[in-house]
């Protein structure tokens, strides 16, 4: 059974054709980043022309890689949200013009979800109940997954994502955009006990992440230290070290607070920012203790693409959950369908910077 997918939900046009959820038949990703880099950042607009542009091509491509044409597909499947709005709907009208055309069936799928999904192609069958961390430039956010297809957010971020506090520190230090490798590989040099950063304390103790912080607090160090501008490479290699080390402690350190409270017998961790090995060691380390195996995405299915779109649309192809003509993009969906505790976000975050 072959799925489409299109995902454009922020600065990468991705099509991927994929065999029963499992097997990737061909997965075409054309990221956008040399257009946005002089920006340091995603320019909307810009991304959502690129996307119009390139979409008949990139799908055009991804069958053809694949060896099959539009007769083999049986389903189509999109993201639909979060992302952003133009973006995504570029995909979902591409989308719903192939299916409603081909008279097949549309799948909407939601982005994190799909990062979800992006475990299940180079490693053994998810195992539940399971904790997934799904970690990148626009979310920040820990589920516990009792069963497959239920959601339940246990620590989201309060203001900042992890791979935009990355995008954000490279840009103060000016490395260029995107900021998460730029960071990871000055660090291999550099010592990350030269600057000490803290960790956030959330007044209701909720164990929820923050990010913005730590972007001050380094934005502080620089300033201190003439904008880090005239320092030597040593000095930018080891405040970079520093900062992916308080990311990484604070990711690290939260998913160990929550493996008290739920137990799992998978550790998941997807998403742009799981590229970063430092995070994959430290998340091996927490699951090692824990006893349980931690599934991350192989490289090139950690960021934006369209194959995991499909494997998260699959399991909704089986139970026949399909989009009507009226799917349109929703930045506001969250991917929860299990009660969250109340009184949730609602103290202060401080910092001692
Ligand atoms: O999942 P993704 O492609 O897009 C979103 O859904 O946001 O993630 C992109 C994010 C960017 O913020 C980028 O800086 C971050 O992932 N990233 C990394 C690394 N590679 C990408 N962050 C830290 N270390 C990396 N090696
Ligand atoms: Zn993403």
């Amino acid at each position: 059974m072959l799925i489409l997918a299109i995902e454009s939900s922020c600065d990468e046009t991705a099509a991927a054709v994929v065999r029963d959820g499992r097997e990737i038949l061909s997965s075409v990703i054309s990221s956008q980043v040399e257009l946005h880099r002089p920006f340091g950042g995603v320019v909307p607009e810009i991304a959502s022309r690129d996307h119009l542009a390139k979409i008949d091509h990139i799908v055009i491509d991804a069958l053809q890689k694949a060896g099959v044409g539009l007769d083999d597909v049986e389903a189509v499947a999109v993201t639909y949200g979060p992302g952003l709005v133009g973006s995504l709907l570029v995909g979902v009208c591409y989308a719903k013009a192939l299916a409603f055309g081909r008279k097949i069936p549309l799948i909407g799928v939601n982005h994190i979800e799909g990062h979800f999904y992006s475990v299940v192609f180079d490693n053994p069958p998810i195992e539940y109940p399971a904790l997934a961390l799904i970690v990148s430039g626009g979310h920040t956010n820990l589920f516990h997954v009792p069963e497959e297809g239920k959601y339940k957010i246990v620590s989201r971020t309060r203001d900042d994502a992890a791979g935009e506090a990355f995008d954000k520190a490279a840009k103060m230090m000016g490395l260029g955009y995107p900021g998460g490798p730029a960071i990871e590989k000055l660090a291999e040099s550099g010592d990350p006990n030269t600057v000490k950063f803290t960790m956030p304390k959330i007044s209701d103790g909720r164990p929820d992440f923050s990010f913005s912080g730590l972007k001050t607090a380094l934005s502080k160090y620089l300033k201190e230290k003439n904008g880090g501008k005239t320092q030597t490479d040593e000095f930018r290699a080891d405040v970079a070290a520093s900062f992916q080390y308080a990311v990484v402690e604070q990711l690290a350190a939260t998913v160990a607070r929550a493996s008290k409270e739920y137990p799992a017998k998978t550790l998941i961790v997807a998403g742009g920012v799981a590229c970063n090995l430092a995070l994959r060691d430290s998340m091996r380390r927490v699951a090692d203790k824990w006893g349980i195996p931690v599934y991350f995405p192989s490289k090139h299915l950690s960021t934006d693409n369209a194959a995991m779109i499909a494997a998260a649309a699959y399991p909704r192809f089986l139970m026949g959950m399909y989009a009507g003509s009226d799917l349109t993009a929703d930045i506001t969906i969250r991917l929860q369908n299990v009660e969250e505790d109340p009184a949730i976000s609602k103290g202060r975050v401080r910092y001692r910077i």
